[in-house]
């Protein structure tokens, strides 16, 4: 189903893509280019540059790169049809007729649907007499009426096709159930109902579409959640729960919890600026959907070990999309719900006022661990104190927190400091050995399949050469006259130069965005590499020539090499045939 080129040119000059990018990271303008925060990996300082004039962008620290629909596809995850949908959507434009037919896309409607009828299906079994366990189970959990309705909670009766019989009834088909994933597929090919005997927690999207559910039982029986597995409409990684409700209550701060009782708990305490991921960690796409709408998240994760762990990973992701954030220090209970249970709304709205930042919070987690009434417990405290403190950049910082320190094991600040610092020597030490062994054995940044120093002038050559030919096609039969794609170094290498070839051949523009829709994403990535890392460097015929020249010679080593490799070999063998014949 090919997309008229037409349509494709049209939709690329409505997308901008300095303009698209912006809508994601704040772009700062330097002439004819703008750089910014790369939001592909997290960052302190840009490495993403946008080239306006032929529309790419890349990342020169994890070296994502390409064209305004690469961008899209990979930051809102999508695929190639999805993302022209999405730019087209954005630019008020209508796909082509035919595309609207991709099964995917007619399947949509009717997973909306199916979930719909399944919500209202589970909140019905909650009313109805089968439901007595599960509102009494909800009544446990202190839930109101007004809550229950709120969030649409249900009740999936036990039986194996409840639900499953319910939609047939209204005309839908298994396949079409399995495709919304509320049924699950049999060992004998029949279906039966994903959710049984569970409490139902309908997940909802911004457009007030159900999209998944959540379901737990009512003891202790395991699993205790589950999670409606990914659908065309539900992608678990990217929504959060509540954030309907949250959404317009932000003030432009969230609170971040574990799971959904703890946020109906804490919404229904009268803090409606809460949501939680969906069964899964954090992930880098929620947390870029959380700054929309917050420049500060408050996390609240349970007060144990994984806790904690969750805590600090989940930091440096909403820090990485420029989110500032605050940690709740829970005492006395594990979770927000329990904690609002025992103590009351009030004193959580203390808890949040009081809420941290991450290092008093690190700090205190440390301090808990050791009992400062003993001289050694106070000791190993300022060490541990001090290897955290060392990982802190800001300087102000590290002494305001070793003022802290100080007071609570009396050693002085200045101690402390000097500790810290002779820490980070060795860490900035470490740090440089790692980057020198990484550049020895090729890690870094270099394309997949190449390693070693010698190859680096190599990758350079063969990268000058597809950026020249970016630049001046019109060179491209004189260099066809002196190499092929096979000499080429890496695998992106010769895919590229032969899909630019042949697009010239065709009398096609060669512009990073007119390569064709099936590249992969490495190939759009190196093309991008290319093109940004050759900027402000000279590319004339004579330059490329040079270029052919040293990925030739390099080539005839290479083959040098491993000649001389088997023969060598070769030699062995013969001595030790000699020897075992004597
Ligand atoms: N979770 C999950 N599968 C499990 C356990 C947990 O997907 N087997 C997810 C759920 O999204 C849940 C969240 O992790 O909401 C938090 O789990 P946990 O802390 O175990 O549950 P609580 O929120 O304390 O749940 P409850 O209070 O209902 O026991
Ligand atoms: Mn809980």
């Amino acid at each position: 189903m090919p997309i008229p080129q037409s349509f494709l040119d049209d939709l690329k000059q409505r997308s901008d893509i300095g303009t698209v990018i912006s809508g994601y990271a704040a772009l700062r303008r330097q002439g004819r280019t703008s750089k910014c925060l790369c939001p592909f990996h997290s960052e302190k300082t840009p490495s993403m540059v946008i080239y306006h004039e032929n529309q790419s962008f890349y990342c020169f620290g994890c070296g994502a790169g390409g064209d305004v629909i690469s961008f899209i596809m990979r930051i809102e995850n999508l695929g190639y049809i999805e993302a022209l949908r999405f730019l087209a959507e954005r630019a008020g434009m209508e796909l082509p007729e035919e595309e609207r037919e991709d099964p995917i896309l007619r399947i949509r409607p009717v997973i909306y649907e199916i979930n719909r009828l399944a919500a209202r299906f589970y909140h019905d079994c909650l009313k109805s007499e089968a439901g007595a366990p599960a509102r009494e189970y909800f009544a446990s959990r202190g839930l109101s009426s007004k809550t229950i309705t709120k969030y649409g909670l249900g009740f999936a009766p036990p039986g194996w096709s409840n639900l499953r019989d319910h939609l047939r009834k209204k005309g839908f088909t298994d396949e079409q159930m399995l495709q919304a994933a509320v049924v699950v597929r049999g060992k004998n090919n029949s279906c039966y109902d994903a959710f049984r005997n569970r409490v139902m927690f309908p997940i909802i999207d911004l457009r007030k579409n159900v999209i998944g559910f959540g379901g737990r039982v009512l003891d202790d029986s395991k699993p205790k959640y589950l999670n409606s597995s990914d659908t065309p409409v539900f992608k678990k990684s990217q929504n959060l729960f509540s954030l309907n409700y949250a959404k317009g209550k932000t003030d432009r701060r969230l609170i971040l919890a574990e799971g959904y009782m703890d946020v109906i708990s804490v919404n229904q305490a009268g803090f409606e600026n809460v949501v939680a991921t969906l069964g899964t960690s954090l992930t880098a796409e929620q947390s870029r959907l959380m700054a929309q709408y917050a420049d500060e998240v408050i996390i609240a994760y349970d007060s144990d070990g994984a806790g904690r762990a969750a805590t600090s990973r989940a930091v440096g992701l909403l820090e990485a999309v420029g989110i500032k954030t605050r940690i709740l220090n829970m005492k006395g209970a594990k979770d927000p719900d329990e904690y609002i249970k025992k103590f009351g709304a009030q004193r959580f709205k203390l808890l949040l006022e009081d809420a941290g930042s991450v290092t008093e919070y690190q700090l205190s987690v440390i301090r808990a661990k050791y009992d400062l009434d003993t001289i050694d417990q106070k000791s190993a405290y300022a060490n541990e104190a001090a290897k955290y403190l060392a990982t802190i950049q800001n300087p102000i910082e590290r002494e305001l927190y070793a003022g802290s320190v100080a007071q609570d094991t009396g050693v002085p600040a200045g101690t402390i400091l000097t500790r810290v610092a002779d820490i980070r020597k060795r860490m900035s030490r470490q740090a440089q050995k790692k980057e020198w062994s990484d550049i020895q054995q090729g890690k870094s940044n270099l394309p997949a399949g190449v390693s070693g120093t010698r190859s680096i002038g190599a990758v350079q050559a063969e990268e000058s050469i597809i950026a020249g030919l970016f630049r001046h096609p019109d060179e491209a039969d004189k260099l066809r006259e002196q190499l092929t794609a096979e000499d080429f170094v890496t695998e992106e290498g010769k895919a590229v130069f032969g899909i630019i070839i042949e697009k010239l051949q065709q009398n096609s523009s060669v512009s990073l965005s007119d390569l064709p829709a099936d590249l992969t994403r490495e190939q759009m990535d190196y093309a991008s590499r290319c093109y940004a890392r050759q900027q402000g460097m000279e590319l004339s015929l004579q330059v490329m020539t040079d270029c052919v020249r040293a990925l030739k010679e390099y080539k005839r080593k290479e083959s040098l090499k491993s000649v001389t490799q088997s023969d060598e070999e070769a030699i062995r063998m013969a001595e030790l045939i000699r020897s075992r014949k004597k």
